[in-house]
């Protein structure tokens, strides 16, 4: 069995929308409500987490967790929230990826539980050619795509793995951009699931307009 945690304690600053980022209404329902929906699905979830913005309330069937400062303390207040043992399943995701299907959080899990390796990690691989620049705007290095791949949630790993990534001290945790590195820094082996093209990250309102027009279907 498995237990989700959810953050969606952040204000959403460059969406600039009138209330917090996941409780803004896309397709109908707040941002949120969507991977609820999704891991409410996923039968091995049995128990979903939201570390939520002050002042919300949790959607049914889900339990409130405090939000922190960044997002890797909203994960870590979430984690404590949850209580789950050390070798309990974790699925961590953004409520701003309301478009990851049951299936990509079944398969994420799924590798984590039979690869030995300590994160498994939803990405997809970069179209782009990518590039590196120095502050000039030089180009000082074009990297290899064949070995790059953009990271999202969800996120899998063990309760007791998750824990002690993300016991460090607040500096590391703030320059956390997402969960695995955690894992990487401390030696451990992360995975990565190939994701659909739909599981974008809302940041703008450009975002939340194609999430809007590809949620209209599932409404
Ligand atoms: N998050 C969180 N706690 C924080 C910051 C972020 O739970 N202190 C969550 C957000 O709610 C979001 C996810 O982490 O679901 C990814 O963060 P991001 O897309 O950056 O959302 P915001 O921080 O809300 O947006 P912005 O950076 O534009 O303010
Ligand atoms: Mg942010």
């Amino acid at each position: 069995m498995a237990v989700a945690l959810i953050v969606a304690a952040g204000s959403g600053e460059r969406l600039g929308a009138d209330r917090p980022k996941a409780f803004v209404v896309l397709a109908g329902r707040p941002m949120l409500a969507w991977s609820v929906d999704a891991l409410r699905s996923v039968s091995s979830v049995e128990a979903i987490v939201v570390a939520l913005p002050p002042g919300s309330d949790p959607l049914p069937g889900t339990r409130a967790a405090p939000g922190g400062p960044t997002r890797s303390h909203s994960v870590r207040l979430a984690l404590e929230a949850a209580q789950a043992p050390d070798d309990e399943l974790v699925v961590v995701h953004d409520a701003a990826r309301p478009l990851a299907p049951a299936d990509l959080f079944e398969r994420t899990l799924a590798e984590l539980a039979t690869s030995g390796a300590e994160a498994a990690i939803a990405a997809t691989p970069v179209t782009d050619t990518v590039k590196q620049a120095a502050p000039d705007r030089t180009v000082t290095a074009t990297l290899d795509r064949a070995t790059l791949w953009a990271v999202q949630t969800p996120q899998a790993f063990r309760a007791g793995a998750l824990r002690r990534a993300l016991d460090v001290g607040d500096d590391v945790l703030a320059a956390a951009t997402d969960d695995a590195w955690l894992i990487e820094r401390a030696g451990g082996t992360v995975r990565v699931v190939e994701s659909p093209p739909e599981n974008l990250k809302v940041t703008t309102p450009f975002d939340l307009r194609v999430a809007e027009l590809l949620l209209a279907d599932r409404a």
